[in-house]
């Protein structure tokens, strides 16, 4: 008899334990993301009307709970109109530069509170069916927001289509336009692992990156190689810098994003305009991914797909420091243009 109610009472005693640690692990995850809202932020009035700008104390919760419902489709009409909620058009692009870390760039801006990002690349202004949807229809593709946050999506195939430049300008003339940019020859290096794990899930063969980076007739680097020409970053800013002006424009660095996430980070937000809201709390290293995954509070982080940082196959090195030099004059034309010198080979 005494020993089932000592049994008892250690259930009991079990039960209240859980409790009483559940309740204080959910305190102190919402104590850590209400921290980093506090107090209210004051964004620039570009990104809203005067009077406006203050981002809810509610934006951050909202992003991780409601509104991922919402973005689902989830939402009621009624929701939306309670919430306040719109769909709003984006206020900057990540135009680019495809395998520059463009996934990474914009999950980690979206941990910013007043950033809401746009899940899928949506591909409307390379996209010639796309784009005559019409603008309404890029619109509804958007997520939704409040009227103070910002909405940003990425597609890096805008960088180097020909159409997109005036497209975009025709839309917004004045909006935000960031680039991500990594050591050319490693950037077409990791483009090419993209398509040759394509064409190894279809089991089909694929050149060797010598064999296409290189013309052998000539012996000389291929300009006509699709990886390379992306990777002349020069000659696709030339085309944008005939729509808008250099200062509409933000260079990051890749390499060093991938190394030191925060810095750069910090930087994107002085050129959007926000207040500084990302910190290191919400980027760790990740010794097994061997990359910075992301911290939203103590009990909800991520690490980017395994898509994101594959083992790129070994290359050459004669057809290495053949691309380098290649590259190395439109390099210099780069820094020359964008006022941004990287340690480029
Ligand atoms: P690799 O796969 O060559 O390593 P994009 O998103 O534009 O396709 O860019 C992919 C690249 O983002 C990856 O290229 C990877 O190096 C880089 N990257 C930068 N930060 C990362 C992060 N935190 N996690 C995973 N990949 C990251």
């Amino acid at each position: 008899m005494l020993f089932k109610q000592q049994a008892l009472l250690r259930q009991k005693l079990f039960v209240l334990g859980s409790l009483a640690i559940g309740s204080l692990l959910y305190l102190v995850a919402r104590v850590g993301s209400l921290d980093r809202l506090q107090p209210l932020c004051p964004v620039d009035g570009r990104f809203g009307p005067r009077g406006q700008d203050e981002i809810p104390l509610r934006a951050l919760q909202f992003k991780r709970g409601l509104l991922h419902e919402f973005r689902k489709g989830n939402a009621t009409k009624e929701q939306i109109r309670l919430h306040n909620l719109v769909q709003q058009l984006p206020k900057a692009i990540i135009i680019g530069v495809r395998k520059g870390g463009t996934r990474a760039l914009l999950e980690m801006l979206n941990l910013h509170p007043a950033v809401v990002k746009a899940s899928q690349e949506i591909h409307f202004f390379d996209n010639d069916e796309n784009y005559a949807k019409g603008i309404e229809w890029y619109r509804k593709k958007m997520p939704f927001s409040y009227p103070h946050q910002i909405t940003i999506e990425k597609s890096p195939a805008y960088f180097i289509t020909e159409e997109v430049p005036e497209r975009i300008y025709k839309m917004n003339s004045s909006i935000k336009l960031l680039i991500i940019v990594r050591e050319p020859t490693t950037r077409a290096i990791s483009d090419y692992t993209q398509v040759l794990e394509g064409k190894e899930r279809k089991n089909k063969t694929y050149y060797k990156f010598e064999k296409l980076a290189i013309d052998p007739n000539t012996c000389e680097v291929n300009t006509k190689y699709k990886a390379v020409r992306t990777s002349i970053y020069t000659k696709h800013l030339e085309r944008w810098l005939k729509y808008f002006p250099i200062e509409q424009f933000h260079i990051v660095d890749g390499d060093r994003l991938i190394t030191e996430p925060l810095p750069e980070l910090q930087l994107v937000e002085k050129f959007l305009n926000l207040p500084p809201r990302i910190s290191q709390y919400n980027l760790y290293f990740n010794a097994t991914r061997g990359f910075y995954c992301l911290r939203f509070n103590i009990v909800f982080n991520k690490c980017l797909a395994g898509s994101k940082g594959r083992i790129h196959p070994e290359v050459d090195t004669s057809v290495i420091t053949k691309l380098r030099k290649f590259f190395h004059p439109f390099n210099q034309k780069f820094y020359q243009i964008t006022g941004r010198t990287f340690n480029w080979p």
